[in-house]
């Protein structure tokens, strides 16, 4: 090979951070062959054992790969080869790289989709935490981002919680699918050999072999489909960061990020920036790009392999590091942030929050809720002319509006009984947020981890 295509065909310079499944995949194959009698019992010792010292090696820094390795899988192979001399050359048999590089992926994923876990699954309990504490104050809800309605601040953590169940859920979805045995679907069309992939499967704690060798080796869906929950839940984590960011704007200041995790300005000696939450909000980006780059390589491939296949990890590699990265940083980050009520406070008075729960209110009283709607309209207009709240009109302006409407029929309007009437299944009221959070622990706690 030339020298520029030595270098241009290498993927050693970012495939070897999955050393360990590769060694991991290499030692279950040979102890397959050892079973199955293809190498001699003696031999596969000698090869596992070579194996254990060159991961030794590795992790302690003494083999440096170079470009001559060209990949992982040659790079540790022709190490062995040169430790332990020919009997190394016999691991190979009945295994491409087509099938073993798959095994190494998909090894290197399920455990990094364990962790992704365990760190959506930390979040989860932070937002439970939060959300027992924040219960029952109150904030405003937006829609359009106008003052829509009062809600309580427990309300809003248990709707992200509910996102990021999903995004636990549809990652598990992803693990069970992505969880089988490519080894032994060799380069395209399986081998003569008696080998016995269910073996390996059983030592590699796959579910079972992949069932048809030909798509085996030309699939990336489960890269795709966990690029597709990546960038979903970084889209999940992008919302709520845009939130912070304007919560804690100056002219809202609903929130405090704590010091440590803002930064300030080389010019502006006053500044404290939101820099996470801009951050998380800006590496969504990439996540899309890492799904699209995927997406555009398998597109348009034939059977079975191809070398653009090897464009599959460097996009799924800086997913995971972004995605893991993220959430880590958004769940400390949320942990370091208190709600200012008495900012908070000031805002409930403006907008009419109440509007809808009036007009709630005369419906109960027999007012067809499309005539309530209206009345309630007016009576917003008529205190926008006055410059006062709803509850401030007095019984002639109301009987003004509609005849039917006195101040008594109004009845308590305060935002915070507002608030504690929206009982209804999934509403705001602190009961009902108490029974969501009741809820997201228990499926939090049943969760195998
Ligand atoms: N480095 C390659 C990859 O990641 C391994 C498979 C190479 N197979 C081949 N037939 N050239 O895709």
């Amino acid at each position: 090979m030339d020298d520029i295509v030595k270098k241009y065909n290498a993927s050693i310079f970012f495939d070897q951070r999955m050393y360990n499944e590769d060694i991991d995949g290499s030692i279950a194959h040979v102890t397959m062959l050892g079973k199955q009698g293809i190498v001699s019992n003696e031999e596969k010792d000698r090869i596992i054992a070579g194996l254990e010292e060159i991961r030794k090696e590795i992790a302690e820094g003494k083999i440096l790969f170079t470009v001559e390795d060209e990949d992982i899988h040659m790079g540790i192979e022709s190490r062995l080869i040169d430790k332990i001399g020919d009997v190394g050359k016999k691991l190979h048999t009945s295994r491409s790289r087509n099938d073993q590089c798959q095994v190494d992926i998909r090894l290197y994923l399920r455990k990094e989709i364990y962790e992704i876990l365990n760190s959506l699954c930390y979040l989860e309990s932070v937002i439970l935490e939060k959300a027992e504490k924040y219960e029952d104050k109150i904030t405003v809800g937006f829609t359009h981002l106008q003052h829509a309605q009062p809600i309580t601040i427990g309300f809003v953590f248990m709707a992200y919680f509910q996102m990021f169940k999903r995004d636990i859920e549809r990652l598990t979805d992803t693990l069970e699918r992505l969880n089988y045995n490519p080894l032994g679907a060799c380069a395209l069309a399986g081998t003569t050999m008696p080998i016995d992939r269910h073996l390996t499967s059983e030592l590699l704690s796959f579910t079972a072999p992949t069932e048809n060798a030909m798509d085996t080796v030309s699939d990336r869906d489960y890269s795709l489909e966990f690029l597709c929950d990546a960038s979903i839940s970084m889209m999940h984590l992008s919302r709520w960061a845009e939130e912070f960011a304007w919560w804690n704007s100056s002219e809202f200041s609903y929130i405090a990020i704590d010091d440590s995790f803002c930064t300030g300005s080389s010019i502006m000696p006053q500044k404290k920036n939101p820099d996470m939450a801009e951050l998380i909000r800006g590496k969504v980006g990439r996540v899309y790009g890492d799904l699209m780059q995927l997406l555009t390589v398998m597109k348009g491939t034939p059977l079975a392999y191809n070398k653009d296949f090897q464009e599959d990890k460097e996009s799924l590699f800086d997913a995971i590091d972004t995605w893991k990265a993220t959430i880590d940083i958004f769940a400390k980050m949320l942990d370091k942030t208190e709600f200012r009520m008495d900012q908070i406070e000031k805002q409930l008075g403006k907008g009419f929050l109440n509007a809808t729960d009036i007009a709630e209110h005369f419906a109960k009283q027999g007012i067809p809720f499309r005539e309530a709607h209206a009345i309630v309209g007016h009576m917003v207009k008529a205190c926008e002319k006055k410059g006062c709240d709803l509850e401030d009109l007095t019984d002639e302006e109301l009987q003004a509006i509609d005849k039917r409407v006195t101040k008594e029929l109004l009845g308590d309007i305060s935002i915070k009984s507002c608030v504690n009437a929206r009982v209804s299944f999934g509403g705001t009221a602190p009961s009902e947020v108490h029974r969501q959070i009741e809820v997201g622990r228990q499926w939090l706690n049943s969760l195998e981890r």
